[in-house]
């Protein structure tokens, strides 16, 4: 079966460009069949335009409250039947509500390794707290923000003299095939998103899977 996916973004959309990529090139068994936005002039708003992708996106403050706007975005990704939704730079906070409509289907990439750094800027924060390592983190979306189980995590250094930019430079150039290997993997069941467990090659993950060098996903050591 091929995974049928819809893309929530927000900004420029270089996650839902690799998506796209990685669907046309064949290493994901899927389709992008929906993107999905609170940003009509959003760069992946074009980039959709651009690749004729189905596209939904609306000002929130056209609606009269946060739970209508997630209503009338989740009756469109609703109506493109996603196996999976990836959130993939959407920075908008989802009420419980319209999450309890897709329970264990939405996914989403954060910029860090959580729980470490939740939330808004992941790269200021871990230079700040002098982390080591920094990376990212792809979890199951719940109501609470960025706490949902992860699936899968890509670690990168912190250098010396970094910045902000810098650093999350670094960490996007590994987001993009971590978000791919976790996307290709639940696209070919090796990594399944059950109601009581998340499941790798059929055993109940323990631990976040690690992206390897050879950018394919690894079993904690
Ligand atoms: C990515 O770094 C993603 O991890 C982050 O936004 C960026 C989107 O880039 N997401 C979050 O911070 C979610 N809280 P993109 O638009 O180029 O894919």
């Amino acid at each position: 079966m091929s995974l049928r996916l819809a893309v929530l973004a927000s900004g420029r959309g270089s996650n839902f460009a690799a998506l796209l990529q990685a669907c046309a090139a064949g290493h994901i068994h899927g389709s992008v069949v929906g993107v999905f936005s609170d940003k009509p002039q959003s760069g992946a708003m074009a980039l959709a335009a651009e690749a004729g992708v189905h596209a939904w996106a609306m000002k929130p403050n056209t609606f009269e409250t946060r739970d209508a706007f997630d209503a009338a975005m989740f009756d469109a990704i609703d109506a493109v039947q996603p196996d999976l939704i990836v959130c993939a730079g959407y920075m908008r906070i989802i009420g419980a509500a319209a999450i309890a409509r897709f329970p264990n289907r939405m996914i989403n990439i954060h910029p860090s390794l959580l729980p470490r750094h939740p939330g808004l800027h992941t790269h200021q924060r871990a230079l700040e707290a002098g982390d080591a390592e920094h990376g990212a983190s792809v979890h199951v979306v719940i109501p609470e923000l960025d706490a949902g189980p992860v699936l899968a995590q890509v670690r990168v250094p912190v250098h010396d003299g970094d910045t902000a930019e810098t650093l999350a430079a670094r960490v996007l150039a590994r987001e993009h095939p971590l978000l791919l290997a976790s996307v290709a993997a639940v696209a070919g069941g090796a990594l399944r998103l059950d109601a009581d467990a998340i499941r790798w090659q059929g055993a109940p993950l323990r631990e976040p899977l690690r992206l390897g060098d050879d950018d394919r996903l690894h079993a904690a050591p």
